[in-house]
Formats: structure tokens, sequence, C-alpha cells
């Protein structure tokens, strides 16, 4: 017979370790699986999101374009709302970014009756060509963004901003 012989108060001990153990992990692990439950979300690829526009309906003059998607801001979820400003060159589609390169305030266009055909910032009267480019003497001293575009179904798709491709450094 071996002389290790475990006393009725090691084992109730031992036992109660164990137990005990078992419900704190079962206690902690919900908290810990809540605490980096976004990090390990898949969110999948697909950062395009559809808009109601029919690429048929596109012309060559900027039509202002909403689009909502629903935004993760860690565990809160939301709807937010963007803009484009979308319009056809030949074939290419172009959805240009309203925000304007100089303090962020939303561009329009056409909106300046001294100089059509542009876009706009109201702000500190910052205006961009057609494709974007900044007009030099004003406030802004870079082009407006580009949106990655697709069509599905007919429907115009709007991805992320690039930097602009349009202009000519
Ligand atoms: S924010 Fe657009 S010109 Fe200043």
């Amino acid at each position: 017979m071996s002389n290790n012989r475990v006393s009725r108060r090691q084992f109730l001990s031992y036992t109660l370790t164990g137990v005990g153990g078992f419900m704190a992990a079962g206690m902690l692990m919900p908290m810990v699986r809540f605490a980096i439950d976004p990090v390990l979300q898949n969110h999948g690829g697909g950062d395009f999101v559809e808009t109601s526009l029919k690429v048929a309906d596109i012309t060559e003059e900027p039509t202002k374009v909403d689009f909502t998607f629903e935004q993760l801001d860690a565990w809160y979820k939301s709807d937010v709302t963007n803009v484009a400003w979308v319009y056809k060159s030949g074939d290419k589609i172009i959805a240009l970014s309203p925000v304007c390169k100089h303090l962020g305030c939303m561009v329009d266009w056409n909106a300046d009756s001294g100089h059509p055909e542009q876009f706009f910032c109201p702000c500190h009267a910052g205006r961009y060509t057609k494709d974007g480019g900044n007009v030099a003497g004003t406030p802004p001293l870079g082009p407006l963004d580009e949106y990655d575009v697709q069509e599905k179904d007919g429907l115009l798709l709007i991805g992320p901003t690039k930097a602009n491709t349009l202009v000519k450094k």
C-alpha cells in the first residue's frame, strides 16, 4: 500500500478548489468573450453599399446620391448616411466625395453663380473643377476624394474612398 494517502481534509480541499475553479471559469468566460467580441466578428468583404440610383439614369451632370450603411463602432451599431456626387464621363462612372479638402465642409455642384459647372464649398468659397481638382487661389489644397464604384443588377454600388485619380498632377 502506498504511503501517499489522501486525507479526507485534502480530498475536500482539492474537490472544492476544482469546483470553484470551474465555476469561476464559467463566470469569466462570457465576460471575456463579451469584451473581445468585436475583434472576433467576421465582417466579411463587400464594403460596397447599394444605392437606389440606376446606372442607366446616370448622366454627365453630377447628381447628389445618398447612401446608408450600418456602422459598427465596437458594440454600437448605427446607420450612417453618406453622400456622393455621381456622373458619367464617357462610359466611366465617377463618384466624388463631397468633403471639402480645406476644413471638411460639404461641397455642392453648380452652387456659385459666378463660377458655374464647378463644385463650390460654402464655408470659405473653395472651388473644385468637375473632376474634383481644387481650383488654384481658393482655400482647398488638394482634390476631392473619389469613391470606388460597382454595378449590380443595374444599380450603382458605392465603395470606400480613395485618392482622386482623375486630376493630372
Ligand atoms: S472648408 Fe471648404 S473652403 Fe474651407
